[in-house]
């Protein structure tokens, strides 16, 4: 392997974040404006070969996962050959994949058997009405038809990811803590972050994560931390006493991670993000078939990625919610 991506922090780098379109069939609360969005004409989206090569540069200096995102990634047509083409590269060992779920039963079996390794899926909700009223129009049955999916075609643990947003969705919280009693799932309970909104709708809204704990002391479960660490990820994971499943708290905004980031990001259009939180963006395609050129640009991009991001000030009132990022978080895939 040539030399490691490290960043001015000493952070490696070994696991990459993949939007593979902006577009969504959903369009959750938190995640879209009401309106919809405009999005990217197809051809200023990265083809297939495109993402296979940019890969195949990042994994010759350590990258090891790939997440896909969206928008939604299975809006894109014909995504297993995409995972195939992952999968061949040398070095990758990890091929993930996040989801609202309406379309992943139909796909499970092609996914699986084309390399897919895990599945991280969008489940804000419980009960069918609310869940329609947060994605705006989404059929909770085929995300649960999903998740039966998921087990058939053996991707364990499967973890769903809830977004808690006052008033929504936090009185369902004992209901998501029960559920990891009964089915070997990882339920992450993420806060909701500020990112393209405006400042009144989201702060009426966000809930902090020690809201979690303190409904496991109200109900007599003690929460152990959980040694396994499933996946690459922020979260901080949790057993309850007997249960087959677990949950964990992914907190951006009230206790920030940033100090163990090992991610980058690569947008649909192409740019390579060095983080969620911040402007900063590199063209990949300008550079695809030069390799050389192509790490160089990944090494300045790593050079700009910031210490630690601003939402943590932005919660405390002492600076704007409004980061300095131009995206929505449809557009950068979480
Ligand atoms: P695994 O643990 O590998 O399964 O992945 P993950 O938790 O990183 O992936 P997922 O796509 O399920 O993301 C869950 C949530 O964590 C999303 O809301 C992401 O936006 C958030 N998240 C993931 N990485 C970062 C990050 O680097 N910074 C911030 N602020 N949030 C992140
Ligand atoms: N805050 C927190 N999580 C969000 N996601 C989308 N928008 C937001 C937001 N504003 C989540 C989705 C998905 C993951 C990739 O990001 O629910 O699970
Ligand atoms: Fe679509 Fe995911 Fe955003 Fe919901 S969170 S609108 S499913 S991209």
């Amino acid at each position: 392997m040539q030399k490691q991506l490290t960043d001015r922090f000493g952070r490696v780098h070994d696991y990459l974040r993949i939007s593979v379109t902006d577009r969504c069939n959903l369009r959750c609360v938190y995640c879209m404006p009401e309106e919809g969005m405009e999005f990217e004409p197809e051809e200023r989206l990265l083809t297939f070969d495109e993402i296979a090569e940019t890969v195949r540069v990042l994994a010759g200096y350590g990258v090891r996962k790939l997440r896909l995102t969206g928008g939604e990634p299975l809006v894109r047509k014909n995504i297993e050959q995409l995972v195939e083409k992952l999968g061949a590269i040398p070095g990758i060992e990890d091929i993930a994949l996040t989801t609202n779920g309406i379309f992943f039963a139909a796909k499970a079996e092609r996914l699986r058997a084309a390399g897919l390794t895990r599945i991280n899926i969008s489940l804000d909700s419980l009960r069918a009405d609310r869940f329609r009223l947060i994605t705006r129009g989404g059929d909770i049955r085929r995300v649960l038809e999903s998740v039966e999916a998921a087990y058939r075609v053996g991707l364990d643990p499967i973890k769903l990811n809830v977004v808690l947003m006052k008033g929504l969705n936090d009185d369902e919280i004992d209901d998501f803590l029960k559920l990891t009693l009964e089915r070997r799932v990882q339920v992450r309970f993420i806060e909701y972050m500020p990112i393209g909104h405006n400042d009144d709708g989201w702060r009426s809204k966000y809930v902090p994560l020690s809201t979690v704990l303190e409904r496991c002391e109200a109900n007599g479960w003690h929460p152990q931390p959980s040694g396994e660490v499933y996946g690459n990820g922020p979260s901080q994971n949790f057993k309850l006493e007997g249960a087959p499943g677990g949950f964990g708290l992914i907190h951006p905004v009230s206790d920030h991670f940033c100090e163990t980031c090992n991610r980058l990001r690569l947008t649909a259009d192409g740019n390579i993000k060095p983080c969620l939180y911040w402007s900063d963006e590199f063209n990949v395609r300008r550079y695809i078939g030069d390799d050389e050129a192509l790490a160089d640009m990944f090494f300045r991009a790593l050079d700009v990625k910031p210490q630690n991001h601003e939402m943590a000030q932005a919660l405390a009132g002492e600076s704007q919610t409004h980061i300095p990022t131009v995206r929505r978080m449809s557009q950068i895939g979480g």
